[in-house]
């Protein structure tokens, strides 16, 4: 069994917000992250995966078509995005690192599993500080 990550990356807009909560109280609680104007950040994306090593190609997956995968069902939907309002598969989440991973990871696992591995992990870094792990 190996285990098996490909990294991408994707820029996007969004706001930390409960809307049942005023300004201040949304900025009492979730800080700069609840500006009304939205701000940004350059977020780093972690996929691992495992599986069995085939000894034809030396592979447990080809990691181009794992790239494609996670390109055209993640990141191609949030990469330069508003994730609170522009993303299908984000609509009515408050759009915390923790729910944008796990909601990334039910985009990729059944994708993945298609590949002949499975998906492990779903890793985001928000900052250089923060980050947030989703094993399913
Ligand atoms: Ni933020």
């Amino acid at each position: 069994m190996v285990y098996l990550t490909r990294r991408e990356r994707f820029s996007a807009a969004h706001r930390l917000f409960k809307p049942e909560w005023n300004d201040e109280q949304n900025f009492a609680f979730y800080g700069a992250c609840s500006n009304p104007n939205w701000h940004g950040h350059n977020y780093i994306l972690y996929v691992t995966v495992k599986g069995n090593v085939n000894p034809e190609t030396g592979f447990a997956v080809n990691i181009k078509d794992l790239s494609t995968i996670i390109k055209e069902k993640v990141i191609i939907k949030l990469d330069h995005k508003n994730l609170n309002i522009e993303v299908d598969f984000l609509k009515n989440e408050i759009i915390s690192t923790e729910n944008v991973a796990m909601k990334i990871w039910e985009q990729l696992i059944d994708p993945i599993k298609a590949l002949g591995v499975e998906l492990y992990k779903i890793k985001i870094d928000e900052t250089e500080n923060n980050s947030v792990e989703y094993f399913g």
